[in-house]
């Protein structure tokens, strides 16, 4: 609604939150709680350290490494301007995700001269212009981890990392058999060159037939038509038989050691020789797991090797050219939060405190206060009502709406006589108790 110069009624107006971004309530704050706990704890035991970086950065970090003909970069950067006009000289981007920020990180404190691995883990916000939709946000939330360094170049540290991906979903509540993996190879940095000029030439005599979407990305990144959602395009490229023919045999032992490394685990996948990636920086392994019941926002978690990409922003040992490896995955929060809850699994969380403070009269207040703050000194969780000595019946109500397990009541008697009257909500039994043992009374039954 246009601004109406200050009449009353349209000043009132709600404001919403924007498109595409979500309040995540106190009443969900447990299930994000319950995953952000489970991550850390199972990323601690991989090895992992976590690391927060701005939620905003050159826009050039983000061009330079994910290329500017990806989407993510061509049409979902949202940019962020300052007002001051001395901050001018470099435009800023709210961060579509979370491991160019790190490498960026990496590069800056070279970190590779203090560890041979890094392994670093984020849980955080990331923001992409995208049309909202079920399971398609503005801003979303990844749990990523990336492991960089000369040591990341060994193919069972990219099945621990397809593996920890598997893992944490799985103490999410997932079962395996819920979700699937798909797995691929793109190849060294020279086998997806080949791979690109291979494409061009099989597809040349096709392309003309196709979307004018189809034929820009034919021009300017021909790997976006493998995973392209455009029927005609996709019946196209099936025909074309890809397989694993673009990999050198070092790019090929080096995926097949992959696999062997997952199969020992027990771990399934399918291996996809459509699966690109829409991201460019990616170099051998990649991967994307998907849940079915998602509908078209079914990637839950996707991720892969992106050897070449700590070199490209300026890190690496410019002594030992090529050795700086790095591979890494993120999960979908939302998404996550949304196949538990098609699994119905979503439990539903009940707040509770351990103790409520009734009083009689709005006098008795100031002396429920200060027993309020020896309950909370004494780190008893417990509140009372504010209410300016509201009837019993609304403060009993208060109680059972905050799941209290025990009220204390300060009526006329108990202040005469220096007593609370403590009932244990569940049983309904009330005893008397000296205000100087109330602590001491509640740690006994809270055990
Ligand atoms: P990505 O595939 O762009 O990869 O995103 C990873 C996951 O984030 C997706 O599978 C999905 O669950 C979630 N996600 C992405 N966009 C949205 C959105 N608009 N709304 C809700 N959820 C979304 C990356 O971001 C890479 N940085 C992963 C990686 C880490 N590769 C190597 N290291």
């Amino acid at each position: 609604m246009p601004y109406n110069g200050g009449e009353p009624e349209r000043m009132s107006q709600k404001i919403s939150n924007p498109r595409g971004t979500a309040d995540i309530l106190p009443d969900q704050i447990p299930a994000w709680e319950r995953l952000e706990t489970l991550s850390r704890n199972i990323l601690k035991t991989y090895g992992y350290r976590e690391i927060r970086t701005p939620l905003f950065e050159e826009v050039g970090l983000f061009k330079r490494s994910l290329g500017e003909t990806t989407e993510v970069v061509n049409k979902q950067l949202l940019e962020v301007r300052s007002q001051r006009s001395d901050d001018e000289e470099a435009g800023f981007a709210l961060r579509p995700e979370g491991t160019a920020p790190v490498v960026r990180s990496y590069n800056q404190f070279n970190q590779g001269r203090e560890e041979f691995l890094s392994k670093l883990f984020y849980i955080a916000p990331m923001f992409r212009g995208e049309r909202p939709q079920k399971g398609r946000l503005r801003q979303f939330h990844q749990i990523g981890a990336e492991a960089i360094g000369r040591g990341a170049n060994h193919p069972l540290l990219d099945a621990e990392m397809i593996a920890l991906a598997v893992e944490l979903l799985k103490a999410f509540g997932l079962e395996q058999g819920s979700f699937t993996l798909k797995l691929n190879s793109l190849g060294s940095a020279e086998d997806k060159a080949k791979f690109a000029g291979w494409l061009r030439q099989e597809l040349k005599g096709k392309i003309d037939h196709l979307s004018e979407d189809c034929r820009n990305q034919y021009e300017r990144n021909v790997f976006r038509l493998l995973d392209s959602k455009d029927k005609d395009c996709q019946t196209v490229i099936q025909g074309l038989n890809i397989g694993t023919r673009h990999l050198s045999e070092s790019g090929l032992k080096y995926f097949d050691q992959v696999r062997q490394g997952l199969d020992h685990l027990g771990i399934r996948y399918e291996v996809s020789a459509n699966l690109v990636r829409g991201l460019d920086y990616y170099t051998h392994t990649v991967f994307e797991i998907s849940y079915a019941g998602l509908g078209a926002q079914d990637a839950i978690g996707a991720g892969g090797r992106y050897n070449g990409l700590i070199e490209q922003l300026g890190g690496g040992d410019p002594r030992l050219p090529g050795q700086t490896g790095a591979i890494g995955f993120a999960l979908g929060m939302e998404r996550i939060l949304l196949a538990l809850e098609h699994q119905g699994k979503s439990a539903a969380f009940k707040r509770s405190i351990e103790v409520f403070v009734v009083t009689g009269k709005a006098e008795y207040e100031a002396q429920a206060f200060g027993l309020l703050h020896s309950l909370r000194q004494a780190a008893i969780s417990a509140d009372m009502d504010f209410g300016g000595g509201r009837a019993f019946k609304k403060q009993f109500e208060q109680a059972d709406k905050l799941g209290a397990r025990f009220v204390l009541v300060l009526g006329e008697a108990e202040i005469q006589n220096s007593t609370v009257a403590l009932k244990n909500m569940a049983t309904g039994v009330q005893t008397s108790v000296a205000v100087g043992q109330v602590v001491e009374e509640l740690r006994k039954h809270l055990k």
